[in-house]
């Protein structure tokens, strides 16, 4: 080998290194940010919520230098869309939900949406968390503050529940999506201490019944 061209192919070879680090870098240190997978989804593959998104990464990088040098109104996804309810409804969507995200969309649900993001799963369910569930257990009070049942079966009704701001007590005895097999309590004694639901929203199994009425199952 020449001795002269033994630089510049070194030359070569660490700008090529050097760029792979580059592109590699962020995204790593991305990644090593995340947290764990949430309960249930150790074992699903980063594709099932994160689609890629259209286009080549030339295309992509492409379109966002255009975007940066103001040729071009609006940034694409690079190599993954947002995930969104839909990417979860795909194995998650249960016919008999008690609060399905599409009713929120409704005009008088404005203040729950704005207050809790109500229609989005990723509001109460953040991934990447190493939980289950990620909000406070008190926010059924952004719904359902005029509460009164015509012949209520608690010994405690639920009017007085309200009014007493009893709102970590309501998750003791109701699950939110209605997906368990179990009767609903009618004592106050009867219900699940807050530590409990805490503990389940944390990642320890259901203290509501071990068995689903529909469980996760890809469907489309
Ligand atoms: C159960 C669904 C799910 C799975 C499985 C999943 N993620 Fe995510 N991931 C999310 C959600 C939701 C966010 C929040 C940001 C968003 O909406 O894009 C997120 C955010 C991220 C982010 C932060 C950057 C961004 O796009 O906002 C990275 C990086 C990421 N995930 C990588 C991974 C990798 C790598 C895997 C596989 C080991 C994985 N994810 C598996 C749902 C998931
Ligand atoms: C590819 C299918 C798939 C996708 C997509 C998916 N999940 Fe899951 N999820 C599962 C499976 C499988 C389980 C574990 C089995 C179970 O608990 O029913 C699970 C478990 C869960 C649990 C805990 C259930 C329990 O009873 O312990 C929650 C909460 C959850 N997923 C929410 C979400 C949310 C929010 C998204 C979107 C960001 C999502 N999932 C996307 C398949 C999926
Ligand atoms: C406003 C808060 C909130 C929103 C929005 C929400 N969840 Fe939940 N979710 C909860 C709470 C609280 C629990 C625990 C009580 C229970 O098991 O129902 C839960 C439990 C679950 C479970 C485990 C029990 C079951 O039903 O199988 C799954 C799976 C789940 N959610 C998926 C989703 C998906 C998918 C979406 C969006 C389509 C969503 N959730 C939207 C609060 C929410
Ligand atoms: C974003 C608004 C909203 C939030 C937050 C909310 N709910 Fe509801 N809930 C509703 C609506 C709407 C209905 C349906 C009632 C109707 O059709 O008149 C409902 C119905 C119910 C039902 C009756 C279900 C059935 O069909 O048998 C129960 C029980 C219930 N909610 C409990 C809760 C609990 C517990 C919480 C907190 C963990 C909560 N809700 C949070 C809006 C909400
Ligand atoms: C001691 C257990 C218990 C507690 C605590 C409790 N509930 Fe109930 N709730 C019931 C039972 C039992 C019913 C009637 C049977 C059913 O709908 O499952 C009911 C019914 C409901 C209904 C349906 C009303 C209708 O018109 O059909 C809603 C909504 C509701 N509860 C919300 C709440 C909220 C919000 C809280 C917290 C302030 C709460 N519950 C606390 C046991 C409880």
């Amino acid at each position: 080998m020449k001795p002269k061209t033994i630089p510049i192919y070194l030359i070569g070879l660490l700008l090529a290194i050097g760029a792979a680090l580059f592109l590699l870098a962020p995204a790593q240190a991305q990644l090593r940010m995340l947290g764990p997978a949430n309960t249930g989804h150790e074992t699903l593959a980063c594709v099932d919520c994160h689609e890629a998104a259209v286009g080549t990464a030339r295309q992509q990088i492409q379109a966002n230098v255009r975007h940066l040098l103001g040729m071009r109104e609006e940034p694409v996804a690079f190599q993954h869309e947002d995930v969104t309810s839909q990417d979860c409804l795909a194995c998650h969507e249960r016919p008999n939900d008690n609060h399905p995200i599409f009713r929120f969309n409704e005009p008088r649900f404005a203040e729950a949406r704005a207050e809790i993001g109500a229609n989005d799963c990723i509001s109460c369910h953040l991934e990447h968390q190493g939980q289950r569930v990620t909000i406070e257990p008190t926010y059924c009070s952004n719904c359902h503050e005029d509460l009164i049942l015509k012949n209520d079966p608690l010994d405690i009704p639920h009017d007085t529940l309200v009014a007493t701001e009893q709102w970590a007590s309501c998750l003791g005895c109701h699950d939110f999506h209605g997906n368990h097999l179990r009767e609903v309590p009618t004592t106050f004694e009867q219900r699940l201490p807050e530590a409990k639901i805490l503990e389940y929203f944390a990642g320890a199994e259901s203290p509501y019944a071990a068995e689903k009425i529909t469980p996760a199952q890809k469907t489309r």
